[in-house]
């Protein structure tokens, strides 16, 4: 992997090296939708101090495990398959569990925790978006991505998509995770990262668990489409045309 600088961008970090998404989670840098920014960019933002965090990154990507998966290698269908069984399957799983804990922590703790209704009718948007999110991505999208890929192999062409190029439902896409995302940040600023009140009774604990892991899902969900499969897929459908 190239040597990471204050220059590389942040989702390009993660691309070469998934291990380096943990060490971005810690100091809330935003990998995903803000994967274009640059190291010192999000570390300016952020208050950081960008040679420290250059040197975390750097002794994390010498450390020799072998265990991370080089996701930037793979086909993008077979990106795009991955996506869905893994991520895609388990957000659907996810959205009415949480949801219903949700709804069930604003109805008994809403009274001495308001914050709590804000968080219910957030997850609301957040369960309505991403279902509509995710059909569009799984029926238009990533067929299509398919289609570049086995195009490409095949070197057969790929017949043009309604959506004149691929870079329309992309940038819908990107829009889409942004705002996911701002609502996202929402809950977490509205909880106080997830602190769990004195308090609190075993659902409302489980909720604010289920919406952290919630959330770690997501940005490396959102970081594989956004950082690797949608690149990838501009770079199919310009070597097609
Ligand atoms: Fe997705
Ligand atoms: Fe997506």
């Amino acid at each position: 992997m190239q040597p990471i600088t204050i220059d590389s961008t942040v989702g390009d970090i993660v691309s070469a090296d998934f291990r380096t998404a943990g060490i971005f989670e810690e100091h809330g840098i935003d990998f995903c939708c803000g994967g274009k920014q640059s190291l010192g960019q999000a570390c300016e933002k952020k208050g950081l101090d960008a040679s420290a965090i250059l040197g975390t990154l750097s002794a994390a990507t010498e450390a020799q495990t072998g265990a991370s998966l080089d996701f930037a290698c793979w086909d993008a269908a077979v990106l795009a398959q991955y996506i869905i069984d893994t991520h895609h399957r388990y957000v659907a799983r996810a959205l009415p569990l949480i949801y219903g804990h949700a709804q069930k922590v604003a109805g008994a703790h809403g009274a001495n925790h308001p914050e709590t209704i804000r968080i219910a009718a957030i997850f609301d948007t957040v369960k309505a978006d991403l279902e509509q999110h995710m059909m569009k991505e799984e029926q238009i999208l990533f067929p299509y991505i398919t289609r570049l890929s086995l195009a490409a192999r095949s070197a057969n062409g790929a017949d043009a998509p309604q959506f004149g190029t691929v870079r329309n439902p992309i940038v819908m896409m990107e829009t889409e995770h942004e705002n996911v995302g701002k609502d996202l940040e929402s809950m977490r600023t509205l909880s106080a990262d997830y602190a769990i009140p004195a308090d609190a009774c075993a659902t409302f604990s489980t909720l604010y668990k289920e919406l952290e892991d919630f959330e770690r899902d997501l940005h490396v969900h959102i970081h594989l489409e956004n950082n690797i499969l949608f690149p990838k897929a501009l770079a199919l459908e310009a070597s097609l045309r």
